[in-house]
């Protein structure tokens, strides 16, 4: 059996791809660059190319393939649902799928139709609705965190529930383990407690041993700033859209799936910080 783990360079895919690869699992990783994958990660890993945007990469990509670990990147006029198409027609057994937390609320998002899509297509699935990442801390946060000392999010003083990625990659390897355990099933997959911005950086502070503030700016400052600092537009939303629900106080519900499927406390974001401390020097 094979896996084919899709967004293998970002922070879910890489994690998952460690722990397939710790539990035994035969994996293919795919990546739009191969030669740029294979140069960063060395000749540990197996590369494909793939391309949601380029419908030539998808046969080529799903050959030999049984089950995916199944991500929507960001990013415009991706062939998602030829993609799947292509994945019912080579007759993969199971697709793991990355979506959202509340997802069933948010008819207007691409992880709603998506989820839609894959069951349309009738591939037996495991849907893993994930909280909000502790490692967005470590990735597009990192920037202003580092060079001002300050979380720079439009999240007004609502509370999200925080998850560490590579928990999410223990259940998702968890769902490969045994796919007929998790077959047509849905899990949401948060820590074990939800935090406002103001207690995320008090944390920071304490741990880091710098002071690190939450500046909580308004959507238009923070769009301002981060357009005059060159980033992408179109980017800029997507964090301002993620955010909205925080700022409105509907991210904040927990979840006790992680426990019931692993046994095990989800990760406390003081251990988050501990471990990836060297980011933000
Ligand atoms: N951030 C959060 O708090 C959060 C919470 C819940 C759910 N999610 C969901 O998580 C997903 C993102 O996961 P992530 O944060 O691990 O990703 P990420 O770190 O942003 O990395 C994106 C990955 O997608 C790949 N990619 C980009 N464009 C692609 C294309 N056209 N075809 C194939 N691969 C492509 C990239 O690979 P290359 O560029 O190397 O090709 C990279 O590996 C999204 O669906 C998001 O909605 C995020």
């Amino acid at each position: 059996m094979t896996v084919l783990v899709t967004g293998f360079t970002g922070k879910v895919g890489h994690e998952v791809a460690k722990s397939l690869k710790r539990k035994g699992i035969r994996i293919k990783c795919a990546a739009r660059d191969v030669t740029k994958a294979s140069n960063r990660y060395g000749d540990a890993y197996d590369f494909v190319q793939l391309d949601f945007a380029n419908p030539a990469t998808f046969v080529p990509a799903l050959q030999g393939i049984e089950q995916i670990f199944l991500l929507y990147p960001p990013g415009g006029n991706l062939r998602f649902e030829k993609f799947l198409e292509e994945a019912k027609n080579r007759k993969v057994q199971h697709i793991t799928y990355l979506s959202v937390k509340d997802v069933q609320f948010l008819p207007f998002i691409h992880h709603y139709k998506n989820e839609k899509l894959i069951k349309k297509q009738g591939i037996p699935h495991t849907f893993i609705r994930a909280g909000y990442f502790m490692q967005n801390l470590n990735d597009f946060l990192c920037m202003e965190i580092k060079e001002r000392q300050r979380i720079f999010v439009p999240a007004g003083k609502g509370k999200t529930s925080f998850v560490d990625v590579r928990d999410l990659a223990e259940v998702i390897s968890l769902t490969f383990q045994d796919s007929q355990q998790h077959r047509n099933k849905a899990y949401t997959v948060t820590g074990s407690e939800a935090l406002d911005f103001f207690e995320v950086a008090n944390k920071m502070t304490k741990i880091l041993g710098k002071p690190i503030s939450y500046t909580n700016p308004s959507t238009k400052e923070f769009k301002d700033h981060m357009l005059s600092r060159g980033l992408d537009k179109a980017f800029v939303n997507v964090v301002i859209g993620i955010h909205f629900p925080t700022k409105l106080g509907l991210a904040k519900g927990i979840s006790a799936d992680y426990e019931k499927l692993t046994g095990m406390k989800p990760t406390k974001i003081e251990t988050y910080i501990k471990d990836y401390q060297n980011a933000w020097i």
